[in-house]
C-alpha cells in the first residue's frame, strides 16, 4: 500500500485513518484486539471510576447510521492504563479520550495519560448522553475554565472532540480559545442529538433519556465536512490539526475529508458494525485514490476542494 502516513500537531501518525471512541464500551480484550491489527487507534472515552453505562436498550442501527445513548461505560482510568502498558507494538499512535464529570476528574485524568504511552489526549468536551448535564462545549466560557485546569500538563498534545456547530461566528471565537490555550487539534464532529422511534411498538428505538440519543454515520457526514472546511479556513497559520470524524466507512470517505482538509479521520459507526477489518479496508480504498488522483502524499491532497466559482 503506498504511504498514508500523516501528522497531527506536527506529530508523525502512521495512517490517515484511524479508529474513533466510539460507542463500544472497550474491554481490555477489545483494546488489545485493536492494537494488534492496525496502528492508529483512538480510546472509548474514560472516566476515573468505570461505569456500566446506560440501561438497555441503548444503540441501535439505523438505515443510515446509528443512535446510541450508551452513557459512557468504560473500564476505568485505572484498568485502560494496565492495558496500555501491555501493549508494546512499535509504532502504533494511540489517542485517549477523557471524559470527567468534573474540571478536577478531568485534571487527574490528563496527567495520568500525559505519564502514560498515549501518544496524544483528546478532551471530550460534547458527549450529547450525559442526561441532565450541560455539553461543555456549547459553553464557551466553562470551556475557557476547563481548559485552564488541563494544559501544561505535560509535552502530548492536547485535543478537543467538538460537537456539530453549524454556525462559523461561534466556530471563530472558539478557534481564539484553542489558541489562548494551546491546544494542539479539534476533533469533529461527535454525534448528534436524535431520536428514532418504532411504528409497531410505538416505543423510541432505545432506553435512556426518553429515547433521545446520538446520531451518528451517514446522516451527518455532510455537516462534519462543513464544520472540517470551516475550521480548514479558521486555523489556517495557527498549526492546530483538525480530526474529521462523522460516517467514514469508505476510502473515497475518507479523502472527502482529506479534500476538506482534514489531517486525519476517525472511523466510530462502521467500526462498531463490521469490526476492526473495515480499517484495512478503508485504508487501501483510500491509498488506491491517492495513486489514482496522482497524489504522492496525503499532504498534497490535503483541502484541495475546489469550489464552482473560485
Ligand atoms: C458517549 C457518547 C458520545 O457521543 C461520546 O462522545 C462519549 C460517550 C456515551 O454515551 O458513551
Amino acid at each position: 500500500m503506498n504511504n498514508i502516513s500523516t501528522t497531527i500537531a506536527r506529530k508523525f501518525v502512521p495512517s490517515f485513518v484511524g479508529t474513533a471512541a466510539g460507542a463500544s464500551d472497550m474491554t481490555q480484550d477489545e483494546v488489545i484486539h485493536l492494537a494488534d491489527n492496525i496502528n492508529f487507534l483512538t480510546l472509548k472515552s474514560t472516566t476515573l471510576d468505570s461505569r456500566a453505562g446506560n440501561a438497555e436498550p441503548r444503540y441501535k442501527k439505523l438505515p443510515h447510521g446509528t443512535i446510541q445513548s450508551m452513557g459512557l461505560p468504560n473500564i476505568g482510568l485505572g484498568r485502560t492504563l494496565d492495558c496500555i502498558q501491555r501493549i508494546t507494538r512499535p509504532g502504533l499512535t494511540i489517542i485517549a479520550s477523557i471524559a470527567g464529570k468534573s474540571a478536577f476528574e478531568n485534571q487527574e485524568l490528563m496527567w495520568a495519560f500525559q505519564c502514560s504511552r498515549v501518544n496524544f489526549v483528546e478532551i471530550n468536551y460534547s458527549c450529547p448522553n450525559r442526561v441532565g448535564e450541560k455539553v461543555i462545549a456549547f459553553d464557551l466560557d466553562q470551556m475557557d475554565e476547563g481548559l485552564g485546569y488541563l494544559t501544561n500538563l505535560g509535552d502530548k498534545p492536547v485535543g478537543i472532540k467538538l460537537p456539530y456547530y453549524g454556525n462559523i461566528e461561534i466556530q471563530k471565537r472558539l478557534v481564539e480559545l484553542l489558541v489562548k490555550h494551546n491546544i494542539s487539534f479539534i476533533t469533529c464532529i461527535n454525534g448528534i442529538p436524535g431520536l428514532d422511534i418504532d411504528i409497531e411498538t410505538g416505543k423510541t428505538v432505545i432506553r435512556p433519556n426518553k429515547g433521545k440519543g446520538a446520531i451518528s454515520g451517514k446522516y451527518i457526514q455532510p455537516l462534519a465536512l462543513l464544520e472540517v472546511r470551516n475550521y480548514y479556513d479558521i486555523l489556517k497559520g495557527t498549526g492546530i490539526s483538525i480530526i474529521g470524524v462523522g460516517g467514514i466507512d469508505s476510502g473515497a470517505d475518507a479523502f472527502k475529508f482529506l479534500l476538506a482538509g482534514a489531517d486525519a479521520v476517525q472511523v466510530g459507526s462502521a467500526l462498531q458494525e463490521q469490526g476492526v477489518e473495515c480499517i484495512n479496508r478503508i485504508k487501501t480504498e483510500f491509498a488506491d485514490i491517492l495513486k489514482r488522483k496522482n497524489y504522492k502524499n496525503v499532504q498534497e491532497a490535503k483541502g484541495k476542494m475546489l469550489t464552482w466559482d473560485n
